[in-house]
This record gives structure tokens, sequence and C-alpha cells, in this order.
């Protein structure tokens, strides 16, 4: 089902510079936006926190593009030809071929969802002592090599940490770095490098085919295993295509293919590459495959199912295989980019350039005037809730953790993340969201921080719960109601 067609971008006769949707719409949900008033109030009902919203108060949910892609005609029609069984599932069947077909990996563990991948891959490989390279981590990675006893070692590059670049691939590792820790840590306590595709928690910035086979070298070096999350996947391809000269004309599929041979273990969540739910590990080698496969049945389900619903597997086949369409991967990036570069030109601090997921919003920059201790980001993230109705996610110092002093351990970087999942929202609620960051980026200074009431131990920006350090909320209410009068 490859998509050969040479396909290049739309340009508008205005001369405008807009993402067209290669889309059209055919089921839709109405949307509820509530008062400002009433979105204070739950706001802080929810502790602050937007994970405690419930969606009837929500506008537009940027929270997560996990589980909220689009799904296409042709993944709905696949779902009613499921073969429902508990073994021996020829949905399965298909989703191991559409696994080599895309990914060129032929034995495959199925999970329930991606944190599940982790699970199994750093109880297998992880012991207390093991140091785990990486381009950086994802929260819930963190927490399983942690909970393994491991190390967990970044090895970004300073541009990743630039806020306004020009750097194609920011998500890129740095290889002499990569060569002397493993030369400092021994290469029997490093279990693999770990690669992230379109590394979330810098901004969906992606890395280049070039630097993965610089890992491969330095990995062949010391025989270490390269093991890449791709729940981002395609976007890395496409963003490989579209900014490293010599793939401009290679296929998605071709690309896909090659950065999944460089690496021994390619695990994903299927809620983001594919899918709602679901996940999977793949690999070539029968030995890794031995090594973890007896886990699966432990923790997610039969081997043939792994937790997921037989129909959500026959989504996620289909949902491969649509990965190849540049269309489809180019979607979600080319809006961000819009709302990124739109954002820029009205001073509002933007990651750039635009990269997967989502626009990430510099809360550093926004609200400076707030103490880092007082969650800049999560400040932020429940400003513009309350301001517009739109629900975006922290991914500051709330989602770090704490060390053993019990001190908080600051984010390398304090970003809203607004999630773009894939073929949902319209251009026109892209302008509304440009706008209202634009009037709160006007009144940034009656933005407030934010402090813990209750915290749990663990993954503690998904329930924590928080409050207003002052009155703040009241007066950016105030000011909304003065500037926009009976407006929603
Ligand atoms: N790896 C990456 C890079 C991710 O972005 C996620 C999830 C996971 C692993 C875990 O997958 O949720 O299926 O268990 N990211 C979501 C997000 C939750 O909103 O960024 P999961």
């Amino acid at each position: 089902m490859e998509n050969n067609q040479k396909k290049g971008t739309v340009k508008f006769f205005s001369g405008k510079q807009i993402p067209l949707e290669m889309h059209k719409v055919r089921i839709v949900q109405s949307l509820n936006l509530v008062s400002v008033e009433r979105r204070a109030e739950a706001i802080s009902e929810a502790g602050y926190n937007t994970f405690l919203l419930g969606t009837r108060d929500i506008f537009l949910d940027m929270l997560t593009d996990s589980g909220t892609n689009a799904m296409s005609d042709q993944q709905l029609s696949k779902m009613f030809v499921a073969d429902d069984a508990y073994a021996g599932s020829q949905s399965f069947v298909r989703f191991q071929k559409s696994v080599a077909d895309v990914f060129g990996k032929n034995q495959i563990l199925p999970v329930h969802q991606g944190r599940a991948a982790e699970n199994i891959i750093s109880q297998i490989f992880v012991k207390p002592g093991s140091v785990v390279p990486m381009n950086y981590h994802f929260t819930t990675t963190l927490a399983h090599i942690q909970l393994n006893g491991g190390k967990v070692v970044e090895l970004f590059t300073p541009e990743a940490m630039k806020i306004k670049s020009t750097h194609p691939f920011k998500g890129n590792i740095d290889i002499a770095r990569l060569d002397d820790l493993i030369k400092t840590s021994g290469a029997e306590n490093v279990p693999f490098i770990r690669m992230e595709a379109s590394t979330n928690l810098i901004g969906g910035q992606p890395f280049s085919m070039a630097n993965l086979r610089d890992v491969k070298k330095v990995a062949d070096k010391y025989k270490i295993i390269i093991v890449m999350d791709a729940s981002l996947i395609g976007e890395n391809a496409y963003f490989i295509k579209k900014r490293e000269a010599e793939y401009a004309d290679k296929s998605i599929g071709e690309i896909l293919k090659e950065m999944c041979d460089l690496c021994d273990i390619v695990y994903f969540s299927g809620r983001k590459v594919s899918s709602s739910r679901g996940g999977a590990i793949c690999t070539n080698s029968s030995e890794l495959f031995n090594k973890m496969k007896d886990l699966v049945p432990l923790y997610e389900g039969f081997l043939t199912y792994g937790g997921i619903s037989i129909r959500e597997i026959e989504a996620m086949a289909q949902g491969l295989y649509e990965t190849l369409e540049e269309d489809v991967v180019g979607q979600s990036p080319s809006f961000i980019s819009y709302a990124a570069e739109e954002l820029d030109k009205l001073g509002v601090p933007v990651i750039l350039p635009g990269g997967a997921l989502g626009c990430h919003i510099d809360a550093m920059q926004f609200v400076s005037h707030i103490p880092q201790s007082e969650y800049m980001a999560g400040s932020l993230a429940a400003a513009f809730y309350i301001i517009s109705g739109v629900r975006g996610m922290e991914r500051g110092t709330i989602s770090s953790i704490r060390d053993e002093n019990g001190n908080d351990i600051l984010a390398d970087l304090e970003l809203l993340r607004l999630a773009f999942p894939r073929r949902v929202f319209t251009l026109s609620q892209t302008e509304y969201i440009i706008d209202r960051l634009n009037w709160l980026y006007q009144n940034r200074e009656l933005v407030g921080g934010l402090k813990f009431v209750e915290e749990p131990a663990v993954l503690r920006f998904f329930t924590g719960r928080l409050a207003p350090v002052s009155d703040w909320t009241e007066k950016l209410v105030a000011k909304f109601k003065a500037d926009f009068g009976d407006s929603l």
C-alpha cells in the first residue's frame, strides 16, 4: 500500500503560507466552550493540574496526541473484520505483517501501550548500576529505568536547549560524549543506547539519519544494542525527508526502514503512532525476542494480543501502513510549524523550529517573573486554560522529580505543550489558540505561581494537586472580562 506518488506542497496564488488539509471530515464531535468563570472554577477543582480536568469543561483538548489522533475510514472499516481469539488471532498475523512491511522487523511482542514496552525492556536489560545513554528521557522511560536500579544519562547537544534555533535536528545525540560515557562507565554496564524519535520533551525534535548512523558505529564498536523509541517515528522520518538533503527523494517508507535497520529493538506506543491503543516491541533477533517474550503473558496478555483489543490491533496494523504517507505523517508537523511561526511573529516565545506532536511555548520567557520553584510551565498551563478553555500540558519541573533531599530537580526547559493530534483540529481553531496566547502574552504579568498541596511520589504530574500562591487567578479573570466583555 506504499504510496509512491510524488507529492509537493500546494502553493496559494495569494502567496499565503498555510497548511492545507489533505482529508475531509465526515464524523464530528461537538465541542463545548464554558464561561471564563466556570473555567476558573474547573481548574480550581482540578488542583490546577490540567490532567484532572473533565472534558465537559474543555473546548480544545490539546493535552496529548496519545490515543486522540483521528482514525481513518480505512482503520474503522478494518476494526469490523477483527478475528477475536485469545490465541492465534489472524488479526495479529496481519499486525505482524504490517510491522514487517513498514519497519522491517519480523518478531513482534504486543503490549497494551508504550510504557508497558518500557517495563519489559527495562526489567530484562537494566540492572542496579546500569547506565543508559539517550538523546533525552521520556517521563515513563526514566521511571522504568530507575525502578530497575539504572541511571539515565542524557547526551543532547547544546542546540537542543536553545528555544529559538534553526537547527534541523535538535534531537541528535552528542556522539563524542556517547563514546566517552561508554568508555568511562564500561561497556558491560551499558545495556543499550536509547534513541527517541521526534524527542518528545524537548519539543518533538527529530534526530537525523546521519546521527543515527554514527550512533550505530559507536554501538558496534562496543557491542551494545540500540533501542529506538519509535512512538513518533513517522514524524521523524518526515523531518528527515524535509530537512536532510540526501533523503529528499526517498519515500517515507524507505526512510522508516533505514531507521529501523540501524536499531536492534524498536518499540512504540500504538496510541501515538497509529491508533488509539496498543504498542509493540519489535526486533529481528531471536535471542533478544526470547529474552523478553516470557514477560508478555505475565504483564500484558497472551503473545498474540498483549492486552490490546483485537479491533485495535486491526486499527494499528492499518495505521502503520498509513504512516507511509507523507500527507499523514506531515499533517501535525505542518500545523505546528504554522502555529509556532505565527506566534513567533507576535513575539510569543515558542520552540523553533516547529517539531512533532505539539507547539511548545517557552514558559521561562513567557512568565519570567515567576520563580522556577513556583512551576512556571504549570502556572502557564492553568492560566491558558482559564482564558481559552484550551487544555495543554505542563512539561517542566512538575513533570520532573525530587532529589534524595526532597528538593525539586528543576527542569532544563519549562514548556507549555499544546498537542496537535493528527487531523483533529482546523486552521480556524489554530487561529483561536494563537489569538488567545497573544492576549495572555500581553497580560503575562497577571499570571502567578503555584505550589503543591498533594504530591504523589512517582509521576507526580499525573495526579498531583496544586494551588495558586496568591489571588492571581481572580485578577486574570477580571482582566479577561474587561477586555472580552460577554465573549466566551
Ligand atoms: N515514549 C514516548 C516518546 C512517548 O511520547 C510516550 C507517551 C511513551 C513512550 C509512553 O507511551 O503513553 O502509550 O504508555 N507519550 C504521551 C504524551 C503520553 O502525551 O506525550 P504510552
